[in-house]
């Protein structure tokens, strides 16, 4: 084959090779995107530190737990209000279940909501800094449901950056 042949297939294969690792990229984040704010599933949140557990009795009965990523769990430990742009906060919801094996105790039944807050103070401007994102079997609330969220967190959270949950010690 001559060098020009060979310099040809080499290019093919990168563009090849190049354009595969691009789908894998785009298919690993590729979860869906909530309306008004675009605030997909972050990768790897399961394994974030707890901030707080939570509990709805009514009408939801759900368990609740709120994680943090590394900033947000920072600003938690410095008292830092503002939060600081790139804090993620998550809150994970399942339905309260009686525990089979012990009267008195409970347990998390099947998954309801994954939500999401993002701290962007730029991007999120007109509604204090943060995004918003509501998923439920990994798939994105609708854009109603996605209007109730800075409402109520403005309303009943302002004076803590409109977070709720503060650090269980
Ligand atoms: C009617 C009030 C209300 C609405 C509407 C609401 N939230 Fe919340 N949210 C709360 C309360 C109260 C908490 C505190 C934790 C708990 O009790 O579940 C909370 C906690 C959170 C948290 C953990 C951080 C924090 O503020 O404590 C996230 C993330 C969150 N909500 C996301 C959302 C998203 C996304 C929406 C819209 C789809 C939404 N919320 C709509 C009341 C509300």
């Amino acid at each position: 084959m001559k060098p020009i042949h060979l310099a040809v297939l080499a290019m093919i294969c990168a563009m090849v090779l190049l354009a595969s690792t691009d789908n894998t990229m785009a298919a690993a984040d590729d979860g869906d995107a909530s309306p008004i704010y675009g605030v997909r599933i972050p990768a790897g949140y399961r394994q974030w530190q707890l901030i707080a557990p939570a509990e709805e009795a009514a009408p939801l009965n759900e368990i609740r737990a709120v994680l943090g990523n590394t900033i947000a769990v920072n600003a938690y430990r410095d008292g830092a209000l503002p939060f600081p742009d790139g804090t993620v906060l998550a809150k994970l919801a399942w339905k309260h279940v009686p525990s089979p094996d012990f009267a008195s105790a409970s347990i998390p039944g099947a998954a309801t909501t994954v939500q999401f807050m993002v701290k962007d103070s730029k991007k999120y401007a007109a509604t204090g800094g943060w995004g918003f994102g509501r998923f439920v079997n990994g798939k994105a609330a609708d854009e109603a449901q996605h209007r109730t969220c800075f409402a109520c967190h403005q309303a009943r959270a302002k004076a803590h950056d409109y977070v709720f949950t503060r650090y269980a010690h």
